[in-house]
């Protein structure tokens, strides 16, 4: 079916309160209407994109979506419905067979959304995304409770809503000035059933900073998290402790160093220090400095710890890979896995320990030492 998207990007977003409207502003380095513009012109379901804009904002609308090949934009009027019905009255002069309203200010409609009210419009004249009410709903009155509302069958409706062209036409025509808040409430007024399919979080509708805010961190995940190595390499000699992760364990032979020479909390205190580019273990535990020496290692890793929370940081998951011929790390997993856990302050289902021999070749091979490597991830910093 040949469907145009028709985005309405009329208003002046006083809710918002800035001085760009905000389907003009910057969303992680794109004006939200051209968000909302590109998540239509790329769908293979979608023939045409039309925009309809306030006039005054013609040089913002050419500075966000000029490049993108659209026909001429539509002027709005002074409400959404109003800005609507222009809109399809300018589709109207080669009317498609099927039409998607959108917001301009939902500039995160994902293409599954899209292909889901589309798919909608092949069996039914009028569809809509929708997702369940979760809160409970009160009435309140000047500050003050004055009544409860069952939240049963209740539902909140998103953009797009799609139609069969000619319907949502005349419907428009007809309900001229109703000042509906949106298009289905139109086709509905006038009993045609409208198929409801799933919405989607992420297809917020700016009305606030806030909302941009949130469209900012789900758009960019990837901004959210904070990656990085660390690594460490101690030598065996007699006569020393061997302790791995926060665990003694019993050998012969024990890590030689200034602390207790713990590789693995040593390579994952550096980790947690490169996601927040906090320099190394050396820079904030010099072992020239007295202090240190004999140090357990987990005073390392909980400054580290510290630093991040300080940051802004939260550490989600933690993973370490030592190399080593002996002793068997696997009998001492669990344990040092809890250890790391408590001195994190994370559920030991974040914590991974491995290891793996180097079949007997370099020095780890050898026996001459023990290295371990760590990743850590880290949400939110900000
Ligand atoms: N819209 C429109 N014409 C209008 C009013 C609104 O095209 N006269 C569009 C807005 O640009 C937006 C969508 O309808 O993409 C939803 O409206 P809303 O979120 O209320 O945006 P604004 O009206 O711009 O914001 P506010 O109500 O805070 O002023
Ligand atoms: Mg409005």
């Amino acid at each position: 079916m040949l469907c145009a998207a028709l985005i309405v990007a009329a208003g002046r977003g006083e809710r918002f309160g800035a001085d760009l409207p905000k389907q003009y502003a910057d969303l992680a380095g794109a004006p939200v209407l051209r968000r909302a513009v590109r998540a239509f012109l790329g769908h293979p379901g979608i023939g045409q994109v039309r925009v309809v804009i306030d006039p005054a904002h013609d040089g913002l609308y050419r500075g966000a979506v000029g490049d993108l090949g659209l026909p001429p934009p539509v002027a709005g009027g002074a409400t959404r419905q109003e800005s609507t019905w222009r809109g399809l009255e300018a589709l109207a002069a080669d009317p498609p067979a099927a039409v998607l309203i959108h917001d301009a200010a939902r500039p995160l409609a994902s293409p599954a959304l899209i292909g889901r009210v589309l798919e909608a419009l092949d069996r039914h004249d009028a569809a809509l995304p929708v997702l369940p009410v979760v809160d409970s709903l009160k009435l309140v009155g000047d500050g003050m409770l004055t009544g409860e509302r069952p939240r049963d069958g209740l539902a909140r409706a998103q953009t797009p809503q799609g139609f069969r062209f000619e319907l949502i036409l005349e419907a428009h025509r007809r309900h001229a000035g109703a000042a509906m808040t949106d298009d289905t409430a139109l086709v509905a007024a006038m009993g045609v059933p409208v198929r409801a399919v799933a919405g989607e979080e992420r297809n917020l509708k700016i009305t606030t900073p806030d909302d941009m805010e949130e469209a900012r961190r789900r758009l960019s995940p990837e901004r959210r998290w904070r990656t990085a190595a660390g690594f460490d390499v101690h030598r065996l000699v007699p006569g020393r402790r061997l302790v791995l992760g926060g665990i003694d364990i019993p050998h012969e032979l024990g890590l030689d160093g200034h602390s207790d020479a713990d590789v693995v909390l040593h390579a994952l205190t550096d980790a947690l220090l490169g996601c927040i580019a906090a320099g190394d273990i050396g820079t904030h535990f010099p072992p020239s400095d007295p202090q240190w020496a004999g140090a357990t290692s987990d005073r390392f890793l909980a400054h580290a710890r510290d630093l991040v929370a300080g940051a802004g940081g939260t550490v989600e998951h933690v993973d370490v890979t030592i190399l080593c011929e002996r002793p068997k790390i696997g009998p001492h997993r669990d344990a040092m896995r809890a250890r790391i856990a408590a001195i994190l302050g994370l559920d030991v289902e974040r914590v991974s320990v491995k290891a793996t021999t180097t079949e007997r070749l370099g020095f780890t091979g050898r026996g001459e030492g023990i290295a371990a490597e760590a990743v850590a991830l880290l949400e939110s910093i900000e």
